[in-house]
Protein backbone atom coordinates (compact mmCIF):
# COMPACT_ATOMS: atom_id res chain seq x y z
CA UNK A 1 0.00 0.00 0.00
CA UNK A 2 1.16 3.71 -0.58
CA UNK A 3 0.01 7.15 -0.28
CA UNK A 4 -0.65 10.05 -2.89
CA UNK A 5 -2.05 13.37 -1.60
CA UNK A 6 -4.98 15.11 -3.37
CA UNK A 7 -6.58 19.12 -3.35
CA UNK A 8 -10.04 19.58 -4.63
CA UNK A 9 -9.09 22.97 -6.02
CA UNK A 10 -11.41 26.04 -5.20
CA UNK A 11 -13.58 25.70 -8.43
CA UNK A 12 -14.79 21.91 -7.46
CA UNK A 13 -15.65 23.18 -4.21
CA UNK A 14 -17.49 26.72 -5.77
CA UNK A 15 -19.23 24.44 -8.00
CA UNK A 16 -20.70 21.76 -5.10
CA UNK A 17 -18.42 18.86 -6.43
CA UNK A 18 -17.36 17.47 -3.49
CA UNK A 19 -19.69 14.79 -2.94
CA UNK A 20 -19.02 13.22 -6.82
CA UNK A 21 -15.18 13.42 -6.59
CA UNK A 22 -15.16 11.66 -3.45
CA UNK A 23 -17.72 8.67 -4.76
CA UNK A 24 -15.26 8.59 -7.75
CA UNK A 25 -12.02 8.67 -5.32
CA UNK A 26 -13.83 5.88 -2.72
CA UNK A 27 -14.96 3.68 -5.60
CA UNK A 28 -11.52 3.21 -7.32
CA UNK A 29 -10.69 1.62 -4.48
CA UNK A 30 -8.68 4.31 -2.49
CA UNK A 31 -9.15 4.76 1.05
CA UNK A 32 -9.32 8.40 2.58
CA UNK A 33 -6.17 8.14 5.68
CA UNK A 34 -6.73 12.18 5.99
CA UNK A 35 -8.90 14.70 4.77
CA UNK A 36 -10.08 18.25 5.60
CA UNK A 37 -11.58 21.48 4.43
CA UNK A 38 -9.06 24.29 4.47
CA UNK A 39 -7.90 27.31 2.80
CA UNK A 40 -4.59 28.11 1.57
CA UNK A 41 -3.11 31.49 2.15
CA UNK A 42 -1.01 33.22 -0.60
CA UNK A 43 2.27 31.79 1.49
CA UNK A 44 1.15 28.49 1.52
CA UNK A 45 0.34 28.21 -2.03
CA UNK A 46 3.59 30.01 -3.46
CA UNK A 47 5.70 27.51 -0.61
CA UNK A 48 3.16 24.86 -2.22
CA UNK A 49 3.87 25.43 -5.95
CA UNK A 50 7.62 26.35 -5.46
CA UNK A 51 8.43 24.49 -8.44
CA UNK A 52 6.25 26.15 -10.82
CA UNK A 53 7.89 29.93 -9.44
CA UNK A 54 9.18 30.46 -12.91
CA UNK A 55 6.23 29.82 -15.25
CA UNK A 56 4.26 31.93 -16.68
CA UNK A 57 1.17 30.95 -15.05
CA UNK A 58 2.32 31.13 -11.59
CA UNK A 59 0.27 34.39 -10.37
CA UNK A 60 -2.58 32.93 -11.95
CA UNK A 61 -1.96 29.58 -10.47
CA UNK A 62 -1.86 31.01 -6.86
CA UNK A 63 -4.29 33.67 -7.36
CA UNK A 64 -6.86 30.28 -8.14
CA UNK A 65 -5.55 28.41 -5.65
CA UNK A 66 -6.14 31.12 -3.17
CA UNK A 67 -9.56 32.31 -3.67
CA UNK A 68 -11.49 29.95 -1.67
CA UNK A 69 -11.68 26.63 0.07
CA UNK A 70 -10.40 23.17 -0.87
CA UNK A 71 -10.33 19.68 0.16
CA UNK A 72 -6.88 18.23 1.08
CA UNK A 73 -6.70 14.71 1.63
CA UNK A 74 -4.09 11.29 1.95
CA UNK A 75 -5.36 8.53 0.13
CA UNK A 76 -3.99 5.13 0.61
CA UNK A 77 -4.28 2.46 -2.28
CA UNK A 78 -1.85 -0.26 -3.89
CA UNK A 79 0.39 1.85 -6.72
CA UNK A 80 -1.52 4.61 -5.66
CA UNK A 81 0.50 7.83 -7.11
CA UNK A 82 -0.04 6.49 -10.61
CA UNK A 83 -3.25 5.06 -10.18
CA UNK A 84 -4.84 8.31 -8.84
CA UNK A 85 -2.80 10.08 -11.67
CA UNK A 86 -4.70 8.02 -14.15
CA UNK A 87 -8.30 8.50 -12.26
CA UNK A 88 -8.16 12.81 -12.45
CA UNK A 89 -6.63 12.60 -16.08
CA UNK A 90 -4.47 15.17 -18.07
CA UNK A 91 -3.49 18.58 -16.48
CA UNK A 92 -5.82 19.97 -19.53
CA UNK A 93 -9.11 19.15 -19.41
CA UNK A 94 -9.88 19.10 -22.77
CA UNK A 95 -7.15 15.96 -23.15
CA UNK A 96 -8.38 14.18 -20.70
CA UNK A 97 -9.59 10.66 -20.93
CA UNK A 98 -13.55 9.43 -20.86
CA UNK A 99 -14.69 8.99 -17.58
CA UNK A 100 -11.86 10.38 -15.82
CA UNK A 101 -12.59 13.45 -12.64
CA UNK A 102 -11.08 16.20 -15.04
CA UNK A 103 -12.92 15.12 -17.98
CA UNK A 104 -16.14 15.28 -15.87
CA UNK A 105 -15.26 17.92 -13.38
CA UNK A 106 -12.97 20.58 -14.85
CA UNK A 107 -13.18 23.94 -16.72
CA UNK A 108 -9.66 24.92 -17.75
CA UNK A 109 -6.32 23.94 -17.57
CA UNK A 110 -6.19 26.22 -14.91
CA UNK A 111 -9.31 25.18 -13.17
CA UNK A 112 -9.04 21.75 -13.28
CA UNK A 113 -10.98 20.72 -10.73
CA UNK A 114 -7.86 18.19 -8.16
CA UNK A 115 -4.50 17.88 -7.69
CA UNK A 116 -2.46 14.49 -7.29
CA UNK A 117 0.83 14.23 -6.31
CA UNK A 118 3.42 13.46 -8.97
CA UNK A 119 5.95 10.84 -6.55
CA UNK A 120 5.91 8.71 -3.56
CA UNK A 121 8.53 11.40 -2.77
CA UNK A 122 6.48 14.29 -3.14
CA UNK A 123 3.20 12.77 -1.70
CA UNK A 124 4.91 12.82 1.76
CA UNK A 125 6.27 16.16 1.72
CA UNK A 126 2.56 17.67 0.06
CA UNK A 127 1.04 15.31 3.30
CA UNK A 128 3.37 16.77 5.51
CA UNK A 129 2.54 20.44 4.62
CA UNK A 130 -1.27 20.29 5.10
CA UNK A 131 -1.68 17.12 8.15
CA UNK A 132 0.06 16.57 11.24
CA UNK A 133 0.71 12.75 12.45
CA UNK A 134 -2.01 12.84 14.64
CA UNK A 135 -4.78 13.91 11.43
CA UNK A 136 -3.41 10.77 9.65
CA UNK A 137 -5.15 7.46 10.34
P1 LIG B 1 -1.38 19.05 -10.24
O1 LIG B 1 -1.88 17.68 -9.90
O2 LIG B 1 -2.33 20.13 -9.79
O3 LIG B 1 0.05 19.27 -9.83
O4 LIG B 1 -1.46 19.12 -11.85
P2 LIG B 1 -0.46 18.46 -12.91
O5 LIG B 1 0.63 17.69 -12.23
O6 LIG B 1 -1.32 17.73 -13.88
O7 LIG B 1 0.12 19.74 -13.63
P3 LIG B 1 1.42 20.62 -13.24
O8 LIG B 1 2.04 20.12 -11.98
O9 LIG B 1 2.24 20.74 -14.47
O10 LIG B 1 0.76 22.05 -12.96
C1 LIG B 1 0.25 22.36 -11.68
C2 LIG B 1 -1.03 23.15 -11.83
O11 LIG B 1 -0.74 24.42 -12.42
C3 LIG B 1 -2.07 22.54 -12.79
O12 LIG B 1 -2.84 21.54 -12.20
C4 LIG B 1 -2.90 23.75 -13.13
O13 LIG B 1 -3.81 24.07 -12.08
C5 LIG B 1 -1.84 24.85 -13.21
N1 LIG B 1 -1.41 25.03 -14.59
C6 LIG B 1 -0.62 24.22 -15.35
N2 LIG B 1 -0.46 24.72 -16.59
C7 LIG B 1 -1.16 25.87 -16.62
C8 LIG B 1 -1.41 26.86 -17.61
O14 LIG B 1 -0.94 26.77 -18.75
N3 LIG B 1 -2.19 27.92 -17.25
C9 LIG B 1 -2.73 28.06 -16.00
N4 LIG B 1 -3.49 29.12 -15.70
N5 LIG B 1 -2.52 27.15 -15.04
C10 LIG B 1 -1.77 26.08 -15.34
MG1 LIG C 1 1.83 18.51 -10.67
Amino acid sequence: ENRTFTMLKPDAVEKGHIGGILEQINASGFRIVAMKLTQMTKHDAETFYAVHNERPFFGELVEFMTRGPIVAAVLEKENAVEDFRTLIGATNPAEAAEGTIRKKFATSVGENAVHGSDSEENAAIEAAFHFSGREMF
